[in-house]
């Protein structure tokens, strides 16, 4: 059994001020069109419902689910599509929300793919950036909190697959299995 203590590092409350903010300027920017959020999951599921709730300009969602190809080809910052988006975006605003960027690999390879389906434009959102870390250059365009490089759960961030239902994001402070 997992017995991982866990440390606050952004309240539940700070978030939904964060996330109301983003949700303002992203309101003011994308004023007068239609964007497509594309949520990656999973990390991101839980950001993308809070949201997409605070946003008044009229939003449509999609998913995508990406997987790294493991630690030889990670330096290429290949990543393989596991679930691929429903939506045509030719066209379209694409607004990318993802939960954490950590190295910017899985982002970067994301960004240039869905830039080469002809969309009008592609943004950025998360809600977390650990930019220590970063391996590429890549930025987003809207970001909630710059975090230190610390391995964080809660708020759809998981380890194995846990703690994704905090509703803080918290570090995770001692980690064993048993
Ligand atoms: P990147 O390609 O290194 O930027 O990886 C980003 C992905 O790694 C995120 O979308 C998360 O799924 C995962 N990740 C990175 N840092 C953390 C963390 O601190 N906690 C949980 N997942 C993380
Ligand atoms: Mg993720």
């Amino acid at each position: 059994m997992e017995v991982n203590d866990t440390k606050t590092l952004i309240s539940a409350a700070d978030i939904q001020d964060k996330v109301a903010e983003l949700a303002g300027q992203v309101d003011r920017d994308y004023a007068g069109k239609n964007p497509l959020l594309l949520c990656v999951l999973k990390g991101a599921v839980v950001f993308l419902a809070d949201f997409m709730r605070r946003l008044t300009v009229p939003v449509e969602i999609d998913f995508i689910a990406v997987s790294s190809y493991g630690a030889a080809t990670r330096s290429s910052g290949v990543v393989r599509i596991l679930k691929d988006l429903e939506t045509s975006i030719d066209g379209r605003h694409i607004l990318i929300v993802e939960d954490i960027i950590d190295t910017g690999l899985t982002l970067k390879y994301l960004a240039e793919n869905i830039r080469s389906r002809g969309p009008a434009s592609v943004k950025i959102v998360t809600l977390l950036d650990k930019p220590d870390r970063r391996e590429v250059e890549i930025e987003p365009d809207y970001c909630g909190f710059r975090i230190p490089d610390k391995f964080v759960v809660g708020y759809g961030l998981d380890f194995n697959e846990r703690y994704r239902q905090l509703p803080q994001v918290s570090i995770l402070t001692e980690g064993r299995d048993s």
